[in-house]
């Protein structure tokens, strides 16, 4: 984490960082929010449906750019020439990779749903399919997120 304005320790009683540990909860609580998004959907409550998945795109990108990314530019990429078979490289790298397809496909799909800038050909019609099918993805990254916290500083992983 490079951000100096935040303490140093974390507040989960582990090795982590303040940063590492707030993106942890606030990624667990919008993981938590998309899933209530979707029933949000799934009652014909569409509006509010789209609030709520954008929010947490837009949220997601802020984290990106705070707490992720600069951890990965300067904990992972450094050492991605040299070596990829050590587990605290190898699961940062896999969800960097999944994390970052999530991102764009979210992006993607926000720009389809909510404004008529793209044309025709670049319009997807069976929204179920991408929004559930991004959804899966979204959990996917969760997990192996959580994967890369437990990896970097919980001792019996490390
Ligand atoms: C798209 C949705 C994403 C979700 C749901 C997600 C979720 C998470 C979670 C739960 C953690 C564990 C908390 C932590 O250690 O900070 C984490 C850590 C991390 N993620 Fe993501 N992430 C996403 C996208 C990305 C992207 C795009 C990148 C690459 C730029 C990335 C790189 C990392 C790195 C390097 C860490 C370790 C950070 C640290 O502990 O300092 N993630 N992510």
């Amino acid at each position: 984490m490079v951000l100096s304005f935040f303490p140093t320790k974390g507040f989960l009683g582990t090795d982590a960082t303040f940063g590492a540990d707030l993106n942890l909860v606030v990624q667990l609580i919008m993981g938590t929010a998309l899933i209530a998004g979707a029933r949000l959907a799934k009652q014909k409550r569409y509006r509010a449906h789209g609030v709520c998945q954008t929010t947490v795109l837009l949220l997601n990108l802020l984290m990106i750019a705070l707490v992720m990314g600069p951890s990965f530019h300067q904990q992972v990429k450094p050492a991605l020439s040299k070596v990829l078979h050590k587990w605290y490289y190898e699961a940062a790298t896999i969800h960097a990779v999944l994390g970052m397809t999530a991102e764009l496909l979210g992006l993607y799909i926000v720009i389809v749903a909510g404004t008529n800038v793209l044309p025709g050909w670049l319009r997807f019609k069976d929204w179920t399919w991408w929004m559930r099918t991004e959804l899966v993805l979204w959990m996917i990254v969760l997990l192996s997120g959580v994967g890369t916290y437990c990896a970097w500083y919980l001792a019996p992983f490390r």
